[in-house]
């Protein structure tokens, strides 16, 4: 953890920064009306670490975080700004910190938000506390991530109606979700739909065994399958599956890829909730002069997680669930 002297602490900034995720708005609202009802100036931040290098500020009061509660997507826009990964992009996004007259940061983002944000405190001493707004739910050291829940419930509501047809056309279906290089939106998923079977990253499936559940299936007069497929590093994995259950197994599978539909929509009360915990966390941690931690929640207690252990470290995949959804699928 770091340590400022929050003695002088009247101006902070807040931006969202990576993938925009169901939440982030409730996030930013806490933010805002916690940084105000501590007498301290906050201003947005737009486009993420890309704003800080463009100089693109914008002003917040209470108002202009009304109604925007249940807003999807970000509404002070995000982005994946590459000039921040290199050295000379964080002394102008540094040099523009100290001009804006700002005293320290909330960042509301995943992995590579705080990479940045753990960079620029090293580098500029530029005090920044991360809130944890992803919905891959791949941050160590927090039991969720703003967006995971609504993006879970999204892809649940798109599979009981992939179902349906499934059902009614005696179909296979390998259905594809997000989550980049984890699993944690695929393993949910999974057991909430009752898939067959789930490919992701930290559990290696191999085709011969997921082709000798589909046939289990077919002996039992199970007539539709859904599988579930984690993206991965390569979205689109879902149609090399497809292949290889067609040439080891002969099953004929249909491909659906969710993909962004995943990120928007109104959050769920539950990502509301936490973000406006966390949201609100992350200043208080500021008011007491702590930085390069994230403001995240673990057993329902707000817990703040060193910066750089969030990305450094891996968040495990409950492996019980795995069991317990091969019993499930049986
Ligand atoms: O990190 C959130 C996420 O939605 C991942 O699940 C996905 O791999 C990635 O962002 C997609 O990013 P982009 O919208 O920039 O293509």
């Amino acid at each position: 953890m770091g340590k400022f002297n929050s003695k002088n602490l009247n101006h902070i900034g807040v931006l969202t920064s990576g993938g925009d995720a169901p939440g982030m708005n409730a996030a930013i609202r806490a933010v805002v009306r916690t940084g105000i009802f501590h007498g301290l100036k906050v201003t947005a931040i737009l486009h993420g670490y890309e704003g800080l290098i463009r100089k693109e500020l914008q002003p917040m009061n209470l108002s202009s975080v009304a109604n925007t509660i249940q807003r999807g997507g970000t509404i002070i826009k995000t982005g994946r700004c590459k000039d921040f990964f290199h050295a000379t992009g964080r002394s102008r996004a540094a040099r523009h910190f100290v001009e804006a007259g700002f005293d320290a940061l909330v960042a509301i983002g995943g992995d590579g938000t705080f990479t940045g944000a753990h960079l620029i405190w090293k580098e500029h001493q530029i005090p920044i506390v991360g809130v944890a707004g992803t919905i891959d739910n791949d941050v160590f050291g927090t039991d969720h991530t703003i967006g995971f829940d609504t993006a879970v419930n999204t892809a649940l509501d798109a599979i009981d109606k992939i179902r349906d047809t499934a059902a009614s056309h005696d179909r296979l279906f390998i259905v594809e979700v997000m989550g980049r290089n984890s699993g944690h939106i695929a393993l949910e998923v999974g057991l909430a739909c009752g898939a067959e079977q789930i490919f992701m990253p930290e559990n290696k499936v191999s085709i011969k065994h997921a082709c000798k559940v589909i046939e289990r299936g077919v002996k039992r007069g199970k007539n539709s399958s859904i599988l579930i497929c984690a993206e991965g590093d390569k979205p689109g994995r879902a149609y090399d599956i497809a292949k290889q259950i067609k040439s080891v197994g002969g099953f004929d599978a249909k491909v659906c890829i969710l993909g962004h539909i995943q990120r928007g929509g109104s959050p769920t009360a539950y990502d509301r909730n936490l973000a406006s915990r966390m949201g609100s966390f992350a200043v208080e941690l500021l008011t007491q002069g702590k930085c390069d931690v994230m403001a995240g929640e673990a057993n329902l207690k707000p817990v703040a997680v060193g910066m750089k252990d969030t990305f450094s470290r891996t968040k495990p995949i409950n492996r019980d669930w795995i069991t317990l959804e091969n019993i499930l699928s049986i």
